[in-house]
């Protein structure tokens, strides 16, 4: 397998886009990471040999589908009849198109490679957004019967807190810091900075989860160029390297998994993903961890590695996710205060790995930071994307 290089970042800002359709979202993070690889000698669309596109469902938010087309036709990239690909693995499409356009490059089968992550979600609303959103989950078991993305993460907090006695509190505490990080994310949907009470006066949405324990409805794009390392210098001399990309799948439904606490498609990921890099958590600077609801961030800490399972909750209490603190997490704010255009999610936070490890994420900053790593999750966890990233020194 060749070394893989991120040679170029593009991202809209995040949030109610309502301005901006969904071809102008794509073409807008396109040419900006073009022009971010282009450092030392122009790249063009047509120097990219293939392209892989993450999204969840245009087909129910806008009624459009074949994105892949709508890539490679108007972004430039791929000009040539070269082929571009759709990838749909609910929130984690975004890192299952950076897991395939990984391979594609690490194998030697093409030499520079796009990768883009795109939703537009705010055009329905609310009740159409999460029937959309649930067709992520089981339709016929799950969904069928009421469930909806919210309640679904609401009973595996719950069942945190029966098994390790996770405060509310705690929970509170992932929005609070994933908000104050966003405040100092120009890109950011929410930048705003939040108080416990204020998490605990927000309207419940499924018990006890409340609207500020929520990622939100957003709309948004990102793109990554990647290419072997040879072909990257010729480009920029800002690498950042991919050291490992390890995809995993765990039950569709909730209500099949031997723990509801535990997503085995991050415990696997993340396993294939420190063997192949040759690193253990303690050698990681900083995690873009998939916070969708505050709980998933508090499972995250456990099922990568960084605490023994049910220590998650002190974790956040104790300070040590902190943007100073032991292993930062979510320094873009995260899903929470960043947003969560969800096929976009798994790109924007490679673009935010990207930034933190050439020093250009400016006040929200990971001090010293080298090794990042990026943890995308689809529906309950039933697809997970581990990536672990190290700057070129
Ligand atoms: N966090 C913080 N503020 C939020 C928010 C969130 N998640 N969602 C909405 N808001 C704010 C809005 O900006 C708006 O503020 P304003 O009154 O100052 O303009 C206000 O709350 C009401 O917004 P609205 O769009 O009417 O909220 P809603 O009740 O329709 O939606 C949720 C709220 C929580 C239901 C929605 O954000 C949601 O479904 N989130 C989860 C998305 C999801 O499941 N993603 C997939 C994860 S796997």
């Amino acid at each position: 397998m060749r070394k893989v290089a991120i040679i170029g970042v593009g991202m809209t800002k995040f949030g109610e886009l309502w301005d901006k359709s969904l071809r102008q979202l794509l073409v807008e993070s396109g040419l900006e990471a073009l022009e971010d690889a282009s450092e030392k000698r122009t790249l063009r669309g047509k120097d990219i040999e293939a392209a892989y596109i993450g999204n969840m469902s245009a087909g129910l938010f806008n009624e459009q589908e074949h994105l892949a087309a709508m890539l490679a036709d108007y972004t430039g990239m791929t000009e040539g009849n070269r082929p571009a690909t759709k990838v749909e693995a609910a929130c984690a499409s975004g890192g299952v198109a950076l897991y395939n356009a990984y391979l594609a490059v690490a194998s030697g089968r093409y030499n520079i490679v796009a990768v883009c992550g795109l939703e537009k979600m705010t055009d329905l609303l609310s009740g159409s957004v999460t029937d959309a959103l649930v067709s992520a989950a089981d339709r016929e078991y799950e969904a069928f019967y009421g469930v909806t993305f919210p309640s679904l993460y609401a009973m595996m907090a719950r069942r945190h807190m029966h098994d390790y006695g996770t405060t509310l509190e705690q929970l509170a505490l992932v929005a609070v810091k994933n908000h104050r990080n966003g405040y100092y994310n120009p890109k950011a949907q929410f930048r705003r900075l939040i108080t416990v009470e204020d998490v605990y006066r927000s309207p419940v949405i499924a018990d006890p989860l409340r609207l500020l324990h929520c990622s939100p409805v957003s709309d948004g794009a990102a793109t990554i160029i990647l290419a072997d390392a040879k072909t990257a210098k010729k480009y920029t001399d800002r690498l950042v390297y991919i050291l490992a990309c390890a995809q995993a799948s765990d039950t569709l439904g909730l209500y099949n998994r031997k723990d509801l606490t535990t997503m085995e498609s991050v415990v696997s990921a993340s396993k294939v993903a420190y063997e192949t890099a040759r690193l253990k958590p303690k050698d990681i600077d900083f995690v873009e961890a998939h916070d969708c609801f505050t709980i998933a961030e508090i499972m995250a800490y456990e099922d990568l590695g960084f605490c023994e399972k049910g220590r998650g909750g002190k974790m956040i209490e104790e300070g040590l996710t902190e943007i100073d603190g032991e292993i930062p997490f979510n320094p873009s704010g995260g899903l929470k205060a960043k947003g969560h255009p969800v096929g976009a999610t798994g790109v924007a936070q490679a673009v935010e790995v990207v930034l933190q490890l050439r020093e250009e994420a400016e006040q929200r900053q990971v001090k010293g930071a080298k090794i990042g790593m990026s943890h995308n999750i689809g529906g309950t966890g039933s697809t997970a994307v581990v990536t672990i990233y190290g700057r070129d020194v």
